[in-house]
């Protein structure tokens, strides 16, 4: 993959999980060209640059529609700012009070925390544990669900352990039970294939800025034809200006005041991007192909804990480590000040994750996370900046506490008079 970008930039990125870095130079021409010509509020008047922009708008829903594996109406395909708010506005959207929703341990915050505020309104949730390698079992979901659930929303694959759900089998049992299922694919659009009608999933709710190489305030969902929503939000639509309400056809149903249009106009070139590249099982192997090489770099350096790294299958090029000796923020600092290797250490946003690999009460973990523009040169020298900061660490955690001089209370320094 053309690492030319990452060349240019003094440092080695491996926190792609957080997001995306370079982006794409196809993704960066085109984003400022759609602006630079074509920066008007696309839908709200009919000049000619208006129809243009919202000519982009539409090939974009298209396109991920398509991408998500959607249905003929790529209208269901709405903005928003990222993930976090199509969560939200999702999960308030559709519980009520006296209902229950289930999630999983494994979810970043989007996902907790709008649960524990739906908690606060008179709603019931479960949040159904992952076993030892990370993964989550759908009997364990299924034996949760009751009369009054309304909603399963789960990631699908962790941003902390990097493990990919089995979400078409839980997709499988909500579409027999007739429960609404959403998917947090944060971590995984542009990277995993979503097929939203093949894995029974309702909603697929997405962030531009990661695997889609679009820029940070870009997001929203992808919502099946046979999902009636009802929004919890309103707002300008640009549309249907004297109704009282927010109009029920799609997209404006689900969408409020004016687009990111420069963003959508870069997750179309994303689009065009990974194409470009063959696809995303290229982009895919590639990424794995270097996790696991720095996977087993790492599992060969004494001192070093590796979580749920097991990632023959089902499983996303990214991994959580510690290192004896040394708190996790304290390796990344060393990784990044010492070595220009670039991480994110601590909780990642998933708490829950952290107390279930048992790593909370030491701040978390340092994690890695390969991106399309990293090499084995990245690789290489990820993996001797661990290996020099385990050495530092092991003298740390070897090092002996001075003996105390037992029944002596001289000090060590006279005092001169
Ligand atoms: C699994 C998961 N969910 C949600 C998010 C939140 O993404 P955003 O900040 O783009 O809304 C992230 C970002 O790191 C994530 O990894």
């Amino acid at each position: 993959m053309n690492d030319a970008m990452n060349d240019a930039n003094d440092f080695i990125y491996l926190d792609n999980a957080a997001t995306s870095f370079p982006k794409p130079q196809e993704v960066l021409q085109y984003m400022t060209d759609f602006y630079a010509t074509r920066g008007v509020n696309p839908g709200r008047t009919g000049f000619d640059l208006a129809v243009e922009a919202e000519e982009t708008l539409i090939e974009t829903r298209k396109s991920l529609t398509s991408f998500f594996g959607g249905g003929s109406d790529f209208n269901r395909l709405v903005f928003g700012h990222n993930v976090t708010d199509a969560l939200n506005l999702l999960i308030c959207s559709v519980l009520k009070p006296g209902d229950h929703a289930i999630t999983t341990r494994l979810e970043h915050n989007s996902v907790l925390r709008p649960m524990y505020q739906a908690r606060e309104r008179g709603i019931d949730v479960d949040f159904v544990p992952f076993d030892s390698k990370g993964y989550v079992d759908p009997a364990d979901i299924e034996a949760k669900i009751r009369p009054n659930t309304k909603l399963v929303v789960m990631t699908h694959g962790s941003n902390v352990i990097g493990t990919i759900q089995p979400i078409a089998e839980v997709g499988a049992i909500c579409r027999k039970k007739g429960v609404l299922f959403a998917i947090d694919a944060a971590q995984t659009a542009g990277l995993v294939e979503i097929d939203a009608t093949a894995m029974n999933i309702d909603v697929v709710c997405f962030t531009g800025h990661k695997s889609l190489y679009a820029p940070p305030g870009t997001g929203g969902m992808y919502i099946a034809e046979h999902v009636d929503i009802r929004p919890c939000r309103s707002g300008g639509t640009g549309v249907k200006s004297a109704l009282k309400t927010q109009p029920l056809d799609f997209p404006w149903r689900m969408e409020f005041g004016t687009l990111n249009t420069m963003g959508i106009a870069a997750l179309l070139a994303g689009q065009r991007w990974i194409a470009a590249q063959g696809g995303i099982s290229k982009i895919y192997e590639h990424e794995m192909r270097l996790a696991r090489r720095l996977r087993d770099g790492l599992a060969e350096i004494e001192g070093i804990t590796l979580y749920c790294a097991d990632m023959e299958t089902n499983h996303l090029p990214v991994f959580v480590f510690n290192v004896r000796g040394l708190p996790p923020d304290q390796a990344g600092a060393l990784l990044d000040v010492e070595h220009y290797v670039i991480t994110r250490t601590g909780l990642h946003c998933a708490p829950l994750v952290h107390e279930g690999i048992g790593t909370s009460d030491i701040d978390g973990t340092v994690r890695f996370s390969v991106g399309p523009f990293n090499t084995d040169e990245h690789i290489d020298h990820a993996i001797s900046a661990v290996a020099d900061i385990a050495a530092y660490g092991k003298q740390r955690a070897e090092k002996k506490r001075p003996a105390k001089s037992a029944g002596s209370s001289k000090p060590a320094v006279q005092a001169t008079t």
